[in-house]
């Protein structure tokens, strides 16, 4: 009755979770969204291909864009990934349709989420992005939402499983780069394109999401100062170990001034922590963000990075969200009225 309909692009990790979840949980899902969420249609690039989950009860659809106007969808589920190309197209086509898209794409939000928020807003059509940062852990939700009546400065923290998870296992068992990112690639951690992850890339999509959140600007992803943790080897880690730290890929925001003064400094780096640090027991694919809010004081959430479950959960509280209408501008004001921030360099620090 009053089903929520899923039209659900993208088959891999993430979107054979959703489909694992929903079915396994769809009575409890169904109480706590005030009716039932149900997929109908679903899309990828192979029909033929073994995902591990029956996939016979869906409609199968050739053509990715005609989730954005098929009759049996009430929301676009978007897992397929990249900044631009098919995904980009179907997130337009159905925002643009007045339809609701959740989406896990961080680099797509990151490099096209003023447009896609702005147009969502016009059309009065949900854009919910909870995966795209931090799997499983409700932190753009936590920020948007728990955190609303603060004034946030700085938020920083591990935003990338992947590195995360090479670092863990280096340190623990003194093994090679190479070696445990294959590892992260079988786990379904790393994206397609693994350079994103041990680049730092992906950490600067996320913390340019987190950064537009927290402050109320604009995401500027060109203004993130990257390095990954490509050039680190097992030495840097034993060496740090020997002092008392423990090296991190830390994504770090934080505006400076206020009224009218105020500028974004953004930077993602391999970081020396102290063992006796939060951040240095964050250990394997889990992500940790902190946030600093004026009232709030620090708020540390943690939890599972990527992952299909995880990375599912936090799609599917989207749907619940959608379910419920309980939705709101895309970032936490309305994305015409975010500020355009200057950006600041380390050199003025
Ligand atoms: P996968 O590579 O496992 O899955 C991608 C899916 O998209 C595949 O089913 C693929 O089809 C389909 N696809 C790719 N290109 C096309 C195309 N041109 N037309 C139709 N279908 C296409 O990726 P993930 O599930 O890992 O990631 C999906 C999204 O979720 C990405 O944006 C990623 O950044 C994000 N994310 C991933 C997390 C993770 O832990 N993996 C965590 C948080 C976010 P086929 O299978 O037929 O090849
Ligand atoms: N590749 C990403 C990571 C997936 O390792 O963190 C979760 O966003």
């Amino acid at each position: 009755a009053n089903a929520l309909r899923i039209g659900l692009a993208g088959l891999g990790t993430v979107g054979t979770g959703v489909i694992q979840l929903i079915e396994e949980n769809s009575a409890l899902i169904a109480r706590r969204a005030g009716r039932p969420i149900i997929i109908t249609a679903v899309t990828a690039r192979d029909r033929t291909k073994d995902r591990g989950v029956d996939l016979t009860p869906y409609r199968w659809v050739d053509d990715m864009g005609e989730l954005a106007t098929a009759a049996d969808v009430d929301v676009v589920v978007e897992l397929v990934g990249g900044s631009d190309g098919p995904a980009l197209t179907l997130a337009r086509e159905t925002i643009g349709a007045g339809r609701a898209l959740v989406t896990a794409n961080k680099a797509m939000i990151a490099h096209h989420g003023a447009e896609l928020g702005a147009l969502a807003d016009a059309k009065g059509a949900p854009l919910k992005f909870e995966a795209a940062v931090a799997g499983g852990i409700p932190v753009i939700q936590g920020l948007r939402d728990g955190a609303a009546a603060n004034r946030i400065d700085r938020v920083y923290g591990i935003l990338n499983g992947t590195c995360n998870f090479i670092l863990s296992a280096m340190e623990r068992d003194g093994r090679d780069f190479t070696d445990v990112l294959a590892d992260a690639q079988a786990k379904g951690f790393a994206e397609a394109d693994p350079s994103f992850d041990i680049d730092g890339v992906d950490a600067a999509h996320k913390l340019s999401i987190l950064a537009s959140l927290s402050f109320g600007a604009e995401i500027d992803f060109a203004g993130v100062d990257i390095r990954g943790i490509r050039k680190i080897i097992a030495a840097d880690i034993a060496q740090a170990q020997a002092l008392g730290y423990r090296i991190r890929l830390i994504g770090l925001a934080e505006v400076d001034g206020e009224n009218g003064g105020a500028s974004l400094f953004q930077r993602v780096q391999p970081c020396l922590v102290p063992l006796d640090h939060p951040l240095a027991n964050v250990t394997g694919a889990t992500n940790a963000v902190v946030a600093e809010g004026n009232f709030s004081g620090r708020l540390l959430f943690q939890g599972a990075g990527a992952g299909d479950r995880p990375t599912a959960s936090a799609v599917v509280a989207d749907l619940v969200d959608i379910a419920r209408k309980e939705t709101g501008p895309a970032f936490s004001i309305p994305t015409t009225e975010l500020e355009k921030l200057p950006r600041a360099t380390a050199a003025h620090r």
